[in-house]
């Protein structure tokens, strides 16, 4: 599992130890409850980045981005990661978009397989099926 820290103002996020970059992705002020970019629900996430043929996380994993997109995702995901789930468990919901932060990092840090890990993270039936209300 990933461990990242958050620092306010810049962020420093360590992956397994082996991997540490910072970047301005802004930090959360707030805690549990509140997100960070004026409170971002899951579906002002979902709209932002995730929906429709030509969306943000389609275009990353397809390496047809555009500048920052890939900042924006990572800060999309950690938003996912501080609402709880609306719907299943916890740590179902946990567990998928702790991997998603992490394969929207690697991608970020162009490891090898990342986009592939990005895609298989982003499934959105995999995710609804457990998490989304009807
Ligand atoms: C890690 C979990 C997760 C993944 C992956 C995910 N979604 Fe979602 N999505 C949700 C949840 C949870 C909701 C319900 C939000 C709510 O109702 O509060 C949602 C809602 C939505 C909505 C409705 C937004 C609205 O309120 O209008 C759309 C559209 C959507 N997702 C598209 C997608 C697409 C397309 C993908 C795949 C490319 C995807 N999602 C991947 C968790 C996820």
């Amino acid at each position: 599992m990933m461990k990242f820290k958050k620092l306010t103002g810049v962020t420093a996020i360590f992956l397994g130890g082996s991997l540490a970059f910072t970047s301005m992705i802004r930090a959360d002020d707030h805690e549990e409850g509140e997100s960070s970019q004026g409170g971002k629900s899951i579906s002002d996430v979902m709209k932002a980045g995730f929906k429709g043929k030509e969306s943000m996380v389609k275009r990353i994993i397809a390496g047809d981005e555009k500048d920052d997109e890939i900042k924006q995702l990572i800060e999309l995901c950690l938003t996912l990661e501080k609402h709880e789930a609306p719907e299943g468990e916890a740590a179902s919901w946990k567990e998928k978009t702790d991997a998603l932060t992490k394969a929207a990092i690697y991608v970020y840090a162009e490891r090898d397989g990342a986009r592939e890990m990005l895609k298989t993270a982003s499934n959105c039936k995999a995710c609804h099926s457990d998490h989304k209300p009807d």
